[in-house]
Parts: structure tokens; C-alpha cells; sequence
């Protein structure tokens, strides 16, 4: 056995990259693939959860940032900015870090999780709290990046595909072969559209025999691609996915309709329950919108949907760290105890 390299140095050869770029990671990827007893139980399909909460900064987005910079970095550029719901942000700043790069992030005024904050502070990005929403942020971080010397790493940045790709070949060399179902919360749309190109290419060459139906859920107080018009006040708690106008909306009915897959909403009353299930009853522990993509595989089995007894990917992610405000509100006051052993056997119930 050898350490994983990151997955630039795992899959060089099906990314931009050559003997001269100077590769700019974290060891991101190689995330587990954990068999997911309860949701299968629940739905009748064998289940997997893709655990991207794993990556170094916690998120998927990692896959993509390493690729991005390392682009950037191969292209002499000095600074990046990006405008994120948070998770983009965090991964951004801790691999411009590693490039020795500045970072500038524009975030939605009040709406991204505490821990997503401190990470983009801690890596020391030039953080912006915008007075608008994700889509307002994303607007500005492009056009500053057309008149400023500064790259944007979104994922309108073709490389962060080409990066996050690489979770559908991890599923695929994991399983021998492609899932039935891939299911994925969508926000800004370009993860489920990098799935669907990896698996594609995967198939393409013939190292998988199939290709997964893309499943992909929004939030239903912001699900554009499912009303078919762009929300322009998406209402979310989930809100990694809190966007009114994603940026690969076309990309992700392609995936969707190449596949033979849906995109469907799932609202926050079921995010919420899916993710303390997922938490208490699979030992995973997710941030809010992560949990979508299992809320949405449960919805398509009851609809009939997802047949049951098919072997189903969810991608979870983001890790729940992130946001512990959820977990511990729905959570009941921790019993104080003195140092005493008969007090806390009587308090545990063990006595
Ligand atoms: N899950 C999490 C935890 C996310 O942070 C995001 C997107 C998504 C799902 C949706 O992925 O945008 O590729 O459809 N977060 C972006 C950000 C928007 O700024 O961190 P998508």
C-alpha cells in the first residue's frame, strides 16, 4: 500500500495537467464510500454514502479547488477570488494558502455557517460580506475578475470540474462499476454536472460498463431548475444551497436528461429529519444540505422513481462540523454531574 497523492497525482492523466505543472494540494480525495445500512433498510436499494465531509477543509469542494489553483498557480497568477455560501470560500483560502496566494471572498451578509466563516478567516482571505445573496456575489466576484487582476475560482472555472470529477472515478474504482442512481443536493449546479462527466468519460473508456440516472435535489424554497425559473429570493436553512440562479443550470438538466435521471426538491422540514437520521442512526454527520441528497433518495423510492433493490451512490457533502448549531438545537441540555461515580451511573440511567 502507498499514501494517496491528492487527486491531481491520482487521475493525472485524465486532468489538464503536465510534467511541469506545479500541483497545488492537500491530499484532497480518496474519501470513503460507506455502506449505508439504515437508509438501505429504509428504501430497499443497496445505498452508499460518498463521505466528502472527509476532504481537508471539509467539503467536495476541495477536489475542484486543488485543480483550480493548481491552474492558477501554472498560470502565474498572484491572487483569486471567489464568491461561495461558504464552502468554496473555506477551500479556496486554505489552498491559496498552500500557493502562496491571496484570497479574496465574497460571502452572503449573515448567511453562511460559523465554522465555514472561521476557516476563511483563519487561512487569512480578504473576506467581503456582501449585502445580497449567493447569486449578487457571484455576479460582483466575475465582474471584478474581468476588470482586476485576480482569477475566479467559482466553478463557471472550468478546471474545478475537471477536479471534482474525480469523485465519480473514486465511486466507480470502489464498486468495480458504476451505481444504478447517483443522487446530489444541487446549488450552483456544477457538482452534479462534474459527475455526470466523470462517469461519462469512465464509460467512454470503458472502465465501467454503465452510467448512473443523476438525481439531483435543491432546497424547495430555492429550486430554480425545478420550477424552471430563477428564484430571486431563495429561503433555505440549508444554506450551502441557497441559490436562485445556478451557474451550470444547463449543464445539470443535460446531466439529468442524458442520464434518464430527475431534479426534484426536497423541503427543509425533510433536510432537517435526514440529517439527525443521518447522525443518529448511520453514525455520519453531515451539514444540513448535504442531507438532501438522502432526503431525495428516500422521496424517489416512495414516488416510485428509484425502483428498490438498485445500487444507489449519495454524495454527502459537506461535513456536520461546520455548522454544529443545528445538531445542537435539536439536541436536550447536557446534565451536570460532580466527581462522583454513583451521581453519574443515577444520571446515565446505569444504576
Ligand atoms: N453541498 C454543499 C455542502 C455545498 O457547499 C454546495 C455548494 C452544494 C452542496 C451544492 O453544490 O453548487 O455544485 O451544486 N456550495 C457552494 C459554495 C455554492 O459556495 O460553497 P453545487
Amino acid at each position: 500500500a502507498r499514501a494517496w497523492r491528492g487527486v491531481v497525482e491520482e487521475y493525472r492523466d485524465r486532468l489538464p495537467v503536465n510534467a511541469n505543472t506545479p500541483v497545488v494540494t492537500l491530499m484532497e480525495g480518496g474519501t470513503p464510500l460507506v455502506p449505508a445500512n439504515r437508509v438501505s433498510e429504509l428504501t430497499g436499494c443497496e445505498v452508499f454514502l460518498k463521505v466528502e465531509g472527509l476532504n481537508p477543509t471539509g467539503s467536495f469542494k476541495d477536489r475542484g479547488m486543488t485543480m483550480a489553483i493548481t491552474k492558477a498557480a501554472e498560470e502565474g497568477a498572484k491572487a483569486v477570488i471567489c464568491a461561495s455560501t461558504g464552502n468554496t470560500s473555506a477551500s479556496a483560502a486554505a489552498y491559496a494558502v498552500r500557493a502562496g496566494m491571496t484570497c479574496a471572498v465574497l460571502v452572503p451578509q449573515g448567511k453562511i455557517a460559523m465554522g465555514k466563516l472561521a476557516q476563511a478567516l483563519v487561512h487569512g482571505a480578504k473576506l467581503l460580506q456582501v449585502e445580497g445573496n449567493f447569486d449578487d456575489c457571484l455576479e460582483l466576484a466575475q465582474k471584478l475578475s474581468v476588470d482586476y487582476p485576480v482569477a475566479l475560482v467559482n466553478s463557471v472555472n472550468p478546471y474545478r470540474l475537471q477536479g471534482q470529477k474525480t469523485a465519480s472515478f473514486e465511486v466507480v474504482d470502489a464498486l468495480g462499476d458504476a451505481p444504478d442512481v447517483h443522487c446530489v443536493p444541487v446549488g450552483n449546479a456544477g457538482n452534479i454536472t462534474a459527475y455526470w462527466m466523470g462517469y461519462k468519460e469512465y464509460a467512454a473508456d470503458s472502465v465501467s460498463t454503465g452510467r448512473p440516472r443523476m438525481f439531483g435535489f435543491q432546497a424547495s424554497g430555492a429550486a430554480p431548475i425545478v420550477g424552471g425559473e430563477p428564484v430571486q429570493e431563495p429561503r433555505t436553512i440549508a444554506t450551502a444551497i441557497r441559490i436562485g440562479n445556478p451557474a451550470s443550470w444547463s449543464h445539470a438538466e443535460a446531466a439529468r436528461d442524458e442520464s434518464g435521471g430527475r431534479i426534484d426538491s426536497v423541503t427543509d422540514r425533510q433536510i432537517l429529519s435526514t440529517y439527525r437520521m443521518l447522525a443518529a442512526e448511520e453514525g455520519v454527520f453531515v451539514e444540513l444540505a448535504s442531507a438532501a441528497s438522502v432526503a431525495g433518495l428516500v422521496q424517489a423510492v416512495e414516488r416510485g422513481h428509484i425502483e428498490r433493490g438498485s445500487r444507489v451512490v449519495c454524495t454527502v457533502t459537506g461535513n456536520g462540523l461546520k455548522d454544529p448549531d443545528w445538531a445542537l438545537a435539536g439536541a436536550s441540555a447536557a446534565t451536570t454531574v460532580p466527581v462522583d461515580a454513583q451521581a453519574a451511573a443515577t444520571a446515565l440511567g446505569l444504576a
